[in-house]
């Protein structure tokens, strides 16, 4: 068993790739630049006041655009839309020219037929490392009964099953 001292680098993604998760995009908007990302870091804060977290890194287009404009909204990616997880990772020059997507209240781009998206003003941002937090009050929220797209051992794949017992 490794301790703390001895994490390396690929102890680390190695361990981080045992989390399934769910892919989503974080979309933004400041003045003509309009940008999304492919993420998994993120996640529920509180019901009260609704609130979400991304993490994004420093080095990402995506970090000064939300930094600046104070918004963000998550897009999570239902299990066909696995191309838009591959497109908004790969830094396209032009992210939206042949995507399918509205404006939201918060002049986000929302990404059509995703599973769900969230808008966000962002009410916190914290540096730690190479990332930087950002704690979002959720200010709208669309809901389907779509099935979502996972990420699991550095894999793309969808739910097999339903769970037999929730909390
Ligand atoms: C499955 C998957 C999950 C990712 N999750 C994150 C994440 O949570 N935070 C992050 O900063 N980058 C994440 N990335 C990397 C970004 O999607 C990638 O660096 C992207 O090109 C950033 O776009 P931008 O520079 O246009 O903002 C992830 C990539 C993949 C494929």
């Amino acid at each position: 068993m490794a301790n703390c001292a001895s994490i390396s680098a690929d102890q680390f993604k190695s361990a981080m790739r045992r989390f399934a998760a769910s892919v989503n995009v974080i979309t933004s908007i400041d003045g003509p630049t309009m940008n999304g990302m492919t993420a998994t870091a993120v996640c529920s804060v509180s019901a009260d006041p609704p609130s979400l977290l991304v993490i994004v890194n420093k080095t990402n287009r995506s970090h000064p655009v939300i930094s600046r404009s104070g918004a963000f909204a998550v897009n999570v990616l239902s299990s066909d839309q696995e191309e838009l997880a591959a497109h908004f990772a790969a830094k396209t020059p032009d992210p939206f020219a042949d995507i399918d997507y509205r404006i939201g209240i918060t002049g986000c781009p929302l990404i059509c037929d995703a599973d769900a998206t969230l808008e966000c003003e962002v009410v916190q941002e914290t540096d730690y490392g190479t990332h930087t937090i950002f704690i979002g009050r959720i200010v709208t929220c669309d809901v389907t009964s779509k099935t979502p797209l996972l990420y699991h051992e550095g894999r793309f794949c969808r739910l097999e099953g339903r769970a037999l017992h929730y909390a």
